[in-house]
Formats: structure tokens, sequence, C-alpha cells
């Protein structure tokens, strides 16, 4: 079973599953219980539930996910996967957070994912060489989309780097910062966005796979400082670095020269 039409249903049903259990438990004390560092009570329960879906389903890839690490299992595929992204709204009552499952070939290229909000709308997905959905429903290429700049930035010098990339831009664009990463770079994938920007060095491999993937086919990029993102470290989690997700060229060509290019 390695087929991506046949993987994205499963993902998509996988998370979709997941996603209502969160929404059915939000704002309940019990499941935003902090249980160790930034860990909830709500990130291990989607967690083993999803794990246990997957293998039900028959799934024997391994999994790599958020809390527990590498999950072993055999086959030519793993499961990325970050079992509630926004993990600080969805303690705070906040109705901004996702679930994100992935399937990657082991050498790091997609092969589909799903990434359901946990509050509103269908789970946006992907298969390899078929496209990008929303539900069911393929996706044409977006275009410019939006013009919303999804952003996360910390240190003063990324706010300097930004305040160049919006003067560049020369205005017009309204920044957001909602907490589910993954959820800000599907939704720009999709065209409710323009470009998605993360100068924090903070998210990982398992944050960004399933988004990255509809991102992909639906015809947009992402870059690092590296250079364009094209594949993922599949056997831990690993962080990524800062990223820039857009599916405008010429935005994708000035956001690499202002935030990573030669010091100008
Ligand atoms: C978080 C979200 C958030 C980003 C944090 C991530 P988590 O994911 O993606 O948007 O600002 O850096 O850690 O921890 O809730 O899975
Ligand atoms: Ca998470």
């Amino acid at each position: 079973l390695r087929d991506p039409l046949a993987l994205r249903s499963l993902a998509v049903r996988v998370a979709g599953a997941a996603a209502g259990m969160l929404r059915d438990l939000a704002c309940t004390g019990e499941y935003s219980r902090s249980v160790s560092g930034e860990t909830i009570r709500a990130d291990l329960e989607a967690e083993s539930f999803i794990v246990d879906m997957l293998r039900d389903e028959g799934i024997r890839y391994p999994i790599v996910s958020e809390e527990a690490g590498l999950l072993p299992g055999e086959g030519d595929a793993v499961v990325l996967l970050d079992p509630l992204d926004g993990s600080k709204n969805y303690s705070n009552c906040i109705p901004w957070a996702s679930v994100s499952i992935a399937f990657y070939s082991p050498q790091g290229a997609p092969i589909a994912g799903a990434v359901a909000p946990v509050f509103n709308g269908p789970p946006l997905s992907f298969a390899a060489g078929h496209g990008c959905f929303e539900g069911n429903t393929r996706l044409e290429p977006p275009g410019e989309g939006t013009r919303f700049l999804y952003v996360y930035i910390e240190h003063p010098d990324a706010a300097a780097k930004l305040a160049e990339v919006v003067a560049a831009l020369r205005g017009g664009y309204k920044i957001r910062s909602l907490g589910s990463a993954a959820l800000e770079i599907a939704y720009v994938a999709i065209g409710r966005g323009h470009a998605f920007i993360d100068l924090r060095s903070k998210l990982r491999n398992i944050d960004v796979a399933a988004a990255l993937g509809i991102v992909r086919e639906c015809g947009g990029r992402a870059a690092t400082p590296s250079g364009p993102l094209d594949s993922l470290d599949t056997m831990r989690v690993q962080p990524i670095g800062s990223i820039a997700v857009t599916s405008a060229p010429e935005t994708m060509k000035l956001l690499e020269s202002i935030l990573w290019g030669p010091a100008r």
C-alpha cells in the first residue's frame, strides 16, 4: 500500500477523526492540563489515538511523532506526525489548531498527507502527482493568494528583516500570526494567504511535513537559508531552520534575497 491516493484518503480519515476527538474535548480543563514542559494531555491523547488508528488500518511503517519520537516499523515509507499543532492555542481555548499526518519516502520525498483543522473546515490534503485537495475537492493552483503574510518572529533582527520585506512588497499586505504553523502554511498553499515566514528556527520536520506536501502539489515553493526545501529528514524529529513559503515566484525571490541573501 504505497499508492498516494489511497494514503491521502487514509490521512484525511485519520487526521479528521483525531481533529473531531480534539474538538469534542476542547476547552475542558482536563485535556488542557500540562503534562511536562510544553506537552499537554491533548498532545498525548491525540498521538495515541492516531498511532492506534493507523496500526488498525494496517499501516506498519515507522512513525516519527512529536511526543513519542521514532516508533519502529517496516516498509518503504515513513509517517511524519504532529498530533496537535497549536497546543498553546488549544490549552487556552483559542480555536485555531490542527492535526498533521504525512507519508514520506524514507529518502524524504512527500507521498501523501493531510492537515485537519480542529475547529474549522474540512481537511486539506495532497497526493504526490495528483494535486492538492480541500475535503475531496481537487484545487487549482491559487495564484497570488489573499494578501496576508503569516509571520513568526522573536528576535529584533528578524523584525528588522520583516520591515525590509514589507517595504519591498510595497504595502497592501496584512500581517497575521495565528498559532498553528501547519495550518497557516497549508492556507498559503491554497491561496488563503500570500506567504508564510518563520524566522525563529523553531519548526521541525513533523510540524511542516503534511503542509509542505500540500504546498508542492498546489504549485507553491518553500525555502530555508540553505535553498529550496524539497525533502525532509524522516528518521527523527529534526529542526528545519527558518522557512519561507509562497506560491508567487517573484515573492520567493524577494524573500530569499532579503532574508538570506548576501548582506547588503
Ligand atoms: C507550534 C505551532 C505554532 C508555532 C510553534 C509550534 P505545536 O506547534 O506550530 O504555530 O509557533 O513554534 O511549536 O508545538 O503546538 O505542535
Ligand atoms: Ca504538536
